[in-house]
């Protein structure tokens, strides 16, 4: 079974994707982290954001894996843990840069594919082109969505818990930027598949979120046992 987990960011596709795996014993895959450890690649290398070549180049040569339980995914760049340093805003940042190029986003995708299909059981994949692109014909698809003053509030108040310094306003400001970055760009923008199941969570808890997903999923496996 492949789920499809697509939104902009800090809609809730990572923790709402952790739960439905650990539910369903599927593997996990954060494709935003991938993009993020091709963006680290690409600033270790010396590569600037806006130089293609070079960034394509960096990453080419990079190897990013993932690595672990959905709760504990550790994000290996050449062999070397990088799970908190892709976690900052500046990666965010460059993470959204490079997944404008298209090589880039078609290395990922090949490795996506690769990872997804790895199981027998399935996978469930969070990002922004799960659905679109990298698994068109995946069992169930999502697209989780929130006002960005929602989505931006939950981001703040994540990264205040985990001891970051920023401001609402800051998260605010940069979370619109990247929502226009993903919606705009050429190759693969942020858009809801025609047969994804469309959650708005800006007034939802994550519990209730939680049941509805539950629910779609146990209802397309019911259906699938019919045919
Ligand atoms: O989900 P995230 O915030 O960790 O993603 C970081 C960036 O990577 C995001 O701004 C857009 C990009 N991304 C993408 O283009 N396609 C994906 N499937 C996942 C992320």
């Amino acid at each position: 079974m492949i789920i499809a987990i697509d939104g902009p960011s800090g809609a809730g596709k990572s923790t709402l994707g952790k739960m439905l795996a650990k539910e369903f014993g599927l593997l996990y895959l954060d494709t935003g982290a991938m993009y993020r450890a091709a963006a680290l690649a690409s600033v270790r290398a010396g590569a600037a954001l806006d130089d293609e070549k070079a960034v394509i180049e960096a990453v080419d040569r990079s190897d990013i894996r993932l690595e672990g339980e959905p709760d504990s995914l550790k994000v290996l760049l050449d062999g070397q843990d990088v799970t908190t340093d892709i976690r900052t805003l500046d990666a965010a940042q460059a993470a959204s840069i490079v997944s404008t190029i298209s090589e880039v986003r078609s290395r990922m995708v090949e490795l996506q594919r690769s990872i997804g299909e790895q199981d027998k059981k399935g996978c469930v994949l969070e990002g922004r082109d799960i659905g679109s692109v990298v698994f068109p014909n995946a069992d169930i698809k999502f697209f989780l969505t929130a006002k960005p003053e929602a989505r931006a509030r939950r981001r703040f108040e994540e990264d205040r818990a985990k001891g970051r310094e920023s401001t609402y306003e800051k998260t605010l400001a940069e979370i619109n930027e990247r929502d226009e970055r993903d919606v705009s760009r050429d190759d693969s923008p942020l858009v809801i598949a025609e047969d994804a199941v469309v959650i708005d969570t800006s007034d939802l808890d994550l519990t209730e979120v939680f049941e509805q997903m539950l629910a779609k999923v146990r209802e397309r496996q019911s259906e699938a046992a019919k045919v």
